[in-house]
């Protein structure tokens, strides 16, 4: 019986071995896979500020390199109106004025309301800025703080959402976000923002109840854009076979600034980071425009003055949902290799309508001929965070590979959002919170260290 005991004991030992090395953690967080609605038109987060032709949509985003530029945002629906912006520091004076420029667009039958884009560059770094927009009685005042100069202990925090859409799930997890305490001071949005592609001819309305919905986050502090294959909205069947009109006509980025000839791939600084926006539907094989840009880039950042790199593309690298598996393999094969090399830390991206968080590993050995193509630890590798899970009406994505693969650490289908907290060169901390508890949860979390300033009591010594 004692025997019997010890086998059972041993047997059951085993098969949680075996389970570790199978994978790490499928959460048992399931939730209802019912598919979340989309907000109707007259709900409240798609309110038009009152007026004959007051701003709405407003937004901005980092607005050059080094992260003291902003870009202001905003449409008026009816005629162009004015296209001033008057900004000035917290405390401070004069009030100081900046130009937008303003156009429209076409989508089939759709005409876009005037989109107003101004660019400030010249700002200080780490200061609490007012701006305002619109002129006489119906105008609005927002504010933001630009981050501080970059720097290696620059402590920051980023909110990371993805795959949003206009569900009563967004909204849960826009306001999650808003109510964490942990408090994101920049969003990195790994794309999919509107979804407005599901509706008949892509109603181009919906990008404009989007602009609505997240502008009261969204205009007072910078989101930082990728784009998503739901920003592609090309449709030639109703004649609109210029991709990525929409989104490039509402959202701009600061691509310029690094070399790139592409508002769909940048980089920026920001405090602490680096971080480097790619496009996986623009062509990126080697010799396009931005295989050559990234080549150059990787080797651009200097680690002393941003520790963490961080990149951004919407379709994941590694992660184990059976819906859109391997769809970013193409685009794996060709960059892994420089992610390891220049030791990446942080790789988010969307796209699948879930959550999970890899192993460091890598997968950069197989030459055709020698059969290494499995995954591999490596601690030169980033760790890949898939994070689609804004709540958009396509729903969440339950199917997942079975057995867990190695490469996966932690994975659970929820909506939610993230945070990376930047300590100081050498930790961040990252967690993700799902949303459908009615308060944040934090339901995984990892404690990252640099990749390249991690064990080395040296550079830390050299740095002094
Ligand atoms: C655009 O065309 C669709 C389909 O014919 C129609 O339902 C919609 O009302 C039209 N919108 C405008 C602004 O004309
Ligand atoms: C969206 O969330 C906000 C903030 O939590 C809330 O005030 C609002 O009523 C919500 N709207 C909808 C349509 O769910
Ligand atoms: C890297 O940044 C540090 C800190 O800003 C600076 O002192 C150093 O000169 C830079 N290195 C290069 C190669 O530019
Ligand atoms: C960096 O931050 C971590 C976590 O807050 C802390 O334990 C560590 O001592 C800090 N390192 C330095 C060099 O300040
Ligand atoms: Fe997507």
């Amino acid at each position: 019986m004692k025997i019997m005991r010890v086998y059972f004991i041993s047997f059951l030992l085993l098969g949680v071995l075996v389970q570790l090395c199978n994978g790490g953690i499928t959460s048992g967080y399931l939730r209802a896979a019912d598919l979340p609605d989309d907000m109707p038109l007259d709900s409240d987060v798609f309110t038009v500020p009152s007026g004959p032709n007051t701003p709405q949509q407003v937004h901005v985003t980092q607005g050059n390199y080094e992260g003291n530029g902003v870009i202001i945002s905003w449409v008026t629906p009816v005629k162009p109106g004015s296209n001033t912006v008057r900004y000035w520091k917290e405390n401070g004076k004069p009030k100081s004025q900046a130009e937008a420029t303003i156009n429209t667009y076409k989508f089939f039958n759709y005409t876009s309301g005037y989109i107003h884009h101004c660019i400030i560059d010249d700002l200080e770094f780490d200061m609490k800025y007012y701006y305002e927009i619109g002129s006489g009685k119906w105008r609005r005042r927002f504010w933001f703080f630009t981050p501080p100069k970059p720097g290696p202990d620059v402590p920051y925090t980023f909110g990371l959402i993805g795959d949003l859409g206009q569900t009563y799930d967004s909204n849960r997890t826009l306001s999650h976000y808003e109510m964490n305490p942990g408090k994101g001071q920049a969003v990195l949005f790994v794309g999919d923002l509107s979804y407005a592609d599901r509706y008949p001819f892509h109603d181009n309305n919906r990008w404009d109840t989007w602009g609505r919905f997240v502008e009261r986050n969204a205009a007072y502090q910078p989101w930082i854009w990728t784009a998503g294959n739901h920003e592609i909205d090309y449709v030639p069947d109703i004649g609109e076979i210029e991709p990525f009109k929409p989104y490039m006509n509402r959202y701009l980025t600061p691509y310029k600034a690094s070399g790139s000839i592409s508002p769909l791939w940048y980089s920026i600084k920001r405090a602490s980071a680096y971080i480097i926006v790619m496009s996986c539907y623009s062509s990126y094989g080697i010799y396009t425009p931005q295989y050559k840009w990234l080549e150059k880039e990787f080797q651009r950042v200097n680690r002393t003055e941003t520790p963490w790199l961080i990149v951004l593309v919407h379709s994941p690298f590694y992660h184990s949902y059976v819906h859109h598996y391997m769809e970013g393999e193409t685009l794996r094969v060709l960059y892994e290799p420089w992610f390891v090399k220049y030791k990446v830390d942080v790789v988010f991206a969307g796209h699948v309508h879930a959550y999970e968080r890899s192993e460091r590993v890598s997968n950069i050995a197989y030459n055709l001929v020698n059969g290494l193509c499995e995954p591999v630890p490596d601690e030169s590798a980033p760790v890949y965070i898939t994070i689609g899970d804004g709540g958009n009406s396509e729903g969440l994505l339950t199917d997942m590979i079975e057995p867990q693969p190695s490469y996966s650490a932690f994975r659970e289908p929820s909506f939610g959002h993230g945070l990376l907290e930047i300590k100081n060169r050498t930790h961040a901390y990252f967690s993700w919170n799902r949303n459908q508890d009615g308060y944040s949860i934090e339901a995984d979390s990892m404690l990252l260290l640099n990749r390249f300033w991690q064990n080395t009591k040296k550079r830390l010594l050299d740095a002094v």
